[in-house]
């Protein structure tokens, strides 16, 4: 059964099934079909089903020839899972949330397990991409997939292969960023490295699913944790009157030992905000508490709040309340030059300044309309930056720097501004820094 599917894959007759079309499952079915398999995508939202057969994208920085020539190749998307009998592989990329309480949301991938186990057959690798705490994959998967009386490492192989998709990056694409994988047993490991060994340049692989799970968690918590540090040493050098984008750019020129991260009005996206917290869960269960992250949490979390309140004794000291004040914020994206708005603070921010009074505009050239969002509403279009639009407001906020802002037209400009990005090193008397 392995070696039937390893030929297939290697000979790339494996059709390969990806569950979930978005940020992360769709640059992978452009991946699969670039290098000659054929490609059936799965999801459960028709639109993007019907956008993808029209040969349309969805996501600002995929090209909509990349799909038709996916298209041309033999992809096709579907919302009927009873076609997954005919992928030799499937791989998941569905969204893995915090429920209200910050606890794993596993709905996502459960459902999507339950729908596919219908339709699976002998001979099939599956693969989770999709973020999570270790003991996913193998307390969650394998039984299911078990139950329906196929063996894993025998009938059916399971692997975890983190996704490491970083969108809007240049530098790297799917094939060039190495990739994690992990199986349920030997067999599942060698099948894992089959699968994605014909579409990514190194493939790493660990001893098992659990390793790979908790593999893209340090990733992230790495970087919350290292981003709480730089957001806590924002504000003591602040107070201290030094800038410390300044300091981060000085030490960042030490050729070892020091990464640079930069600070900003919270942590933001599908990942840093959210994934750490699958480890405090799991770790909870070994009678752990994961403080680090806890602390980072707590400290990312509060920069909101340090924006307004910079925000605040800006206005004030121009003798004006922010309440009723007409402010804008500049870029409403979770990071620079993407049009992702999920968990963005820079939100977060646009709502407390209106619960306090201001009158609310945005501007964002990824994100012409307010996206609409589970938990956060706001009727705009985004405000078309000219000196004009910049003078009607009595403070702008630099919330996420994209490139594509006029930043001398803001500064020559905008009568106010609070810079959370550190965008303006040089001293001005109408710039706060944030
Ligand atoms: N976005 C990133 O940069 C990134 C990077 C690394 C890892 N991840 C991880 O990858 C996973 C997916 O993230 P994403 O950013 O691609 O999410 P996304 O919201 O962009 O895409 C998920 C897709 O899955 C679909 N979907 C939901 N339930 C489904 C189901 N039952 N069956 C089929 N399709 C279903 C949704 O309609 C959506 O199109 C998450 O676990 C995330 O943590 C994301």
């Amino acid at each position: 059964m392995k070696d039937a599917l390893i030929a297939k894959l290697h000979d790339r007759s494996a059709v390969i099934g990806i569950v979930g079309l978005g940020y992360v499952g769709l640059p992978l079915v452009l991946r699969f079909a670039e290098a000659g398999y054929r490609v059936i995508g799965f999801d459960i939202d028709p639109a993007k089903v019907e956008a993808l057969a029209r040969g349309e994208t969805y996501i600002e920085h995929i090209p909509a020839a990349a799909i038709a020539s996916a298209n041309a190749a033999g992809f096709t998307a579907t919302t009927d899972y009873a076609r997954a009998a005919e992928a030799d592989a499937l791989i998941i990329c569905v969204p893995t949330p915090l429920n209200p309480y910050r606890e794993p949301d596993l709905s996502f991938v459960l459902g999507t397990m339950d729908a596919l186990l219908p339709h699976l057959r002998p001979g099939q690798i599956v693969s989770l991409e999709s973020t999570t705490y270790p003991g996913t994959t193998d307390e969650e998967l394998k039984p299911r997939i078990e139950s329906r009386g196929l063996a894993v490492g025998r009938d059916a192989f399971v692997v975890f292969s983190p996704e490491r998709e970083d969108p809007g990056n240049r530098d790297f694409t799917t094939r060039t960023i190495p990739k994690v994988c992990g199986g349920c047993t030997p067999a599942c490991q060698e099948a894992g490295l089959a699968l994605y060994g014909g579409v990514i340049d190194r493939v790493v692989p660990v001893s098992s699913t659990r390793a790979a799970e908790l593999t893209k968690l340090l990733e992230n918590i790495h970087r919350a944790v290292n981003i709480g540090l730089v957001n806590e040493m924002k504000i003591v050098a602040d107070r201290m009157g030094i800038d410390i984008h300044e300091v981060i750019r000085a030490a960042a020129t030490k050729p070892f030992g020091f990464v640079p991260y930069y600070p900003g009005p919270g942590l933001g996206g599908h990942c840093i905000p959210i994934d750490p917290f699958y480890l405090t869960w799991k770790a909870r269960e070994y009678g752990l508490n994961t403080r680090f992250i806890e602390l980072a949490g707590e400290v990312n979390a509060a920069m909101p709040d340090y924006v307004v309140a910079k925000v605040t004794g800006a206005l004030n000291s121009v003798r004006k309340a922010v309440n009723g004040s007409r402010i804008l914020v500049l870029g409403i994206a979770y990071k620079k030059n993407v049009d992702d708005p999920r968990e963005s603070p820079c939100v977060i921010l646009m709502e407390k300044l209106r619960d306090l009074g201001a009158e609310i505009a945005y501007s964002d050239p990824h994100l012409p309309v307010f996206p609409k969002m589970r938990e956060h509403r706001f009727d705009l279009c985004s405000v078309e930056l000219t000196p004009d639009s910049l003078a009607a407001y009595d403070c702008v906020i630099v919330a996420t720097d994209h490139d594509r802002f006029d930043y001398a037209m803001i500064r020559d400009c905008a009568a106010l501004i609070v810079d959370c990005r550190g965008r303006y090193l040089e001293p001005a008397g109408h710039i706060v820094k944030a």
